[in-house]
């Protein structure tokens, strides 16, 4: 089974911007950046209050010293400090995404920052390039592609024993925006349905690019066109709280993407199923630790996570036997551990290539962008198809 558990030599220090008091996603970075000691978190902008900052703080017992009013302040002091933070993480409203990458980036600072990278391709071509020219190591928390159930259906794949990949459908309902939320005091609808805060969409931002970036992850395919249609069921709402996606690959496969948000019945119910000629795989998020494959004249096989004969990138993902589930924590903290194999690879003074340690960066970011603005196009010409921008 995994090494993920043996002891890496290497603790990295990072600081976080967001996850202060009442936030969703902070925790859980700062639960997977510790999980398998290798970070240690020690500098925080946590929300735009500074006493919400302090709070936090204090919670997490970090030095006053190093929590500071914004993440300009922080990344410059960091910056300068002898010994100032390995990498920064970015869990703020997708707008903060752009600005706070930048900040840390100019300065010499390593980041992983949650999806989407940014609001515009431009944003994200411009992060793209800086992380190059500054030659530093650029995490995006696409947390899917970090279960070991999904490395097994990349390989699975990859070796060709479905044959050659002619249909995927992907699929993301949840049904926490089918009511009013927003208006309601819910802090991550509240920002997620404000243009300002989110961008010019929701939906496809917050769930969509998870199908488009855990599709990529399992099949390799290239999207070539797209057509789409963004819906807002909702009233008053400005952006898409559901949308359904035909998609072309380069390879000349097809797929249909759904995701929403106002599917009642659904919590989390991302699925992913890749049919070949030979054989198709079907992953679901809500039983993760299970792939269902089939091939031709053959039984139906559910493969399963610390049982069956799995390949090593999946195996060296998991931490427990099988029948122990593994969830959102593990995958999550293998994107993380991944990143900080590589930061300290790097560190070593050791030639790094992203592809080669199995996290998603500044790349796949870029990708989950121009996903986004390719829907967005399509859907606002009247769900035309659209190639790829
Ligand atoms: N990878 C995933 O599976 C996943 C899951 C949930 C959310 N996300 C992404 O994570 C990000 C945060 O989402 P969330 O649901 O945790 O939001 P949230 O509203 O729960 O938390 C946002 C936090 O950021 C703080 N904040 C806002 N502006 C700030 C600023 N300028 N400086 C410092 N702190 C600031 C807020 O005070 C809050 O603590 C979003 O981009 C979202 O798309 C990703």
């Amino acid at each position: 089974m995994a090494n993920k558990l043996d002891d890496k030599g290497f603790e990295a220090e990072y600081g976080m911007v967001g996850g202060g008091p009442g936030s969703l996603i902070g925790e859980v970075h700062r639960k997977a950046a510790k999980f398998d000691g290798q970070a240690k978190i020690v500098s925080g902008v946590f929300s735009r209050s500074y006493d919400k900052t302090l709070q936090t703080g204090k919670e997490l017992g970090l030095n006053e010293e190093r929590l500071y009013k914004d993440f300009e302040e922080m990344a410059e002091k960091e910056a300068t400090r002898d010994n100032g933070i390995d990498f920064v993480s970015i869990v703020v409203p997708n707008k903060f995404h752009y600005p706070a990458a930048k900040a840390f980036l100019t300065r010499g600072i390593n980041v992983v920052c949650d999806k989407p990278l940014t609001v515009t391709l431009d944003e994200a071509r411009e992060l793209d390039k800086l992380t190059r020219e500054k030659d530093l190591l650029f995490g995006v928390t696409y947390v899917y592609s970090g279960y070991p159930m999904v490395k097994q259906a990349r390989q699975i794949v990859k070796s060709g024993d479905l044959g050659e990949i002619r249909v995927i459908q992907g699929e993301y309902p949840q049904e926490w925006l089918a009511a009013p939320v927003e208006k309601e005091g819910n802090k991550q609808a509240e920002w997620r349905m404000d243009p300002e805060l989110s961008g010019n969409v929701n939906c496809v931002g917050d769930i969509g690019t998870h199908i488009e970036n855990t599709v990529s992850y399992i099949s390799d395919l290239e999207i070539d066109s797209i057509a789409a249609n963004l819906s807002t069921f909702g009233e008053g709402r400005e952006l898409d709280d559901n949308a359904e996606m035909m998609v072309k690959f380069s390879s000349g496969a097809t797929g249909s993407f759904w995701c929403s948000q106002i599917a009642v019945g659904h919590d989390n119910d991302l699925k992913v199923r890749v049919y070949g000629t030979r054989g198709s795989l079907v992953w679901e998020q809500e039983n993760p630790n299970y792939l269902t494959v089939s091939y031709l004249d053959e039984p139906k096989k559910v493969l399963s996570k610390g049982r069956d004969d799995l390949n090593s990138s999946a195996v060296d993902s998991l931490r427990l036997p099988g029948g122990h589930p593994e969830g959102f924590y593990e995958a999550f903290s293998n994107i993380y551990s991944n990143y900080l194999d590589a930061l300290s690879d790097k560190k070593k003074g050791k030639e790094v290539d992203p592809e080669n340690y199995d996290y998603p960066d500044v790349t796949e970011g870029v990708e989950g962008v121009r996903f986004i603005e390719t829907c967005l196009k399509s859907s606002k010409q009247n769900s035309e198809w659209v190639d790829l921008v």
